[in-house]
């Protein structure tokens, strides 16, 4: 099957075309400097000339806090340009399937989030995803399927784990938030995902993150923890408790967002992994922990 990516070159993306190419699905994935979203002819250029039978849309402004002010960015690459990918799609007859977040809610709810809860999202970021997710559904209805995920890590790009690793020995002390829960998502984990609904012609909203759920502050110490080994006795940073409100970042983030993964647990026939399995995995893929331990973490 051949598929064609954009945003191959991201955190996900990434993973995408590795295990893509393990499964041996013929991969396209044009770079920014190739196929510049936000360019409606160049998109539909493309996607005539590769001709895929399905799209997987990766790209995206992912600057949280500098989309609060760089709003127009993060509208044409969330939102407008998520809409020519999928009326590119359309015109060539193919599927989409399109990478969305937990940013699109507000995470009130207090419990684990399901596809067709109420969505209100806090800043620019989660605004403009929600409008790319609409663009994306009006035009292909059910031949697009979109994937709300969040907190991710890979071996590329910046991420949650990649900085506290960082961190940790060249910090006396960390403040991280313990008033916001997440599932940590391996990313690792949703491509393997993403290349089964590939071949899986399911449309709709599918919510797809590891199962669990965590603090930011503790899923930093369950980090240290696993990492501590690995640092060979160096002194590591002191994890100390705030608070969302005291970190004051440009863009609010939902309080509670984790996922109810009942619908892509079922889709797939097998419960996504839990977020400590996936940092295990992920720990293992990156040289921090020996792969017998990761499997004894499991
Ligand atoms: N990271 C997270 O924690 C997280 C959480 C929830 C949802 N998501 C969603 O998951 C998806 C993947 O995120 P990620 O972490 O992999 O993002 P990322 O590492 O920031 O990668 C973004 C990708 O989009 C590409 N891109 C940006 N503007 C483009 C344009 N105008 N034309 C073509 N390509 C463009 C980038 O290419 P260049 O390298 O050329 O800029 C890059 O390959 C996104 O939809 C994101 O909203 C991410």
């Amino acid at each position: 099957m051949r598929i064609l990516l954009f945003g191959g070159s991201g955190q996900l993306g990434f993973e995408v075309k590795k295990r893509a190419r393990d499964l041996e699905f013929e991969v396209v994935s044009p770079v920014t400097a190739e196929v510049d979203i936000s360019e409606r002819e160049q998109v539909r250029k493309c996607v005539a000339a590769i001709n895929p039978e399905v799209v997987v849309n990766s790209a995206a402004y992912t600057a949280v806090d500098k989309a609060e002010h760089e709003r127009e960015a993060a509208f044409r690459i969330n939102r407008d340009a998520a809409g020519y990918v999928a009326e590119a799609c359309r015109a060539a007859g193919c599927r989409m399937i399109h990478i969305s977040t937990d940013y699109v809610f507000d995470g009130s709810l207090g419990r684990e989030l399901r596809e067709g809860d109420p969505t209100n999202p806090l800043g620019v970021y989660g605004k403009s995803k929600l409008e790319g997710e609409q663009r994306v559904l009006e035009t292909l209805d059910d031949r697009a399927l979109v994937l709300r995920t969040q907190a991710l890590f890979g071996q590329k790009g910046v991420n949650f784990v990649q900085s506290m690793l960082r961190l940790f020995p060249e910090r006396s002390s960390l403040k991280i938030v313990d008033d916001q829960w997440v599932s940590p998502t391996w990313a690792g984990w949703l491509a393997e995902a993403i290349l089964d609904f590939v071949r899986m012609p399911v449309g709709g909203v599918v919510h797809a993150s590891c199962s669990g759920m965590v603090s930011w502050f503790d899923f930093a110490s369950e980090i240290q923890r696993l990492a501590r080994p690995s640092f060979k006795g160096q002194p590591l940073a002191t994890l100390e408790r705030t608070t969302a409100a005291e970190l004051n970042r440009p863009a609010k983030r939902p309080t509670f967002s984790a996922f109810d993964t009942s619908l892509i647990s079922s889709l797939l026939g097998r419960p996504p992994i839990s977020w400590q399995e996936g940092l295990a995995s992920y720990l293992a893929e990156i040289g921090v922990l020996e792969q017998e331990e990761s499997q004894q973490e499991k």
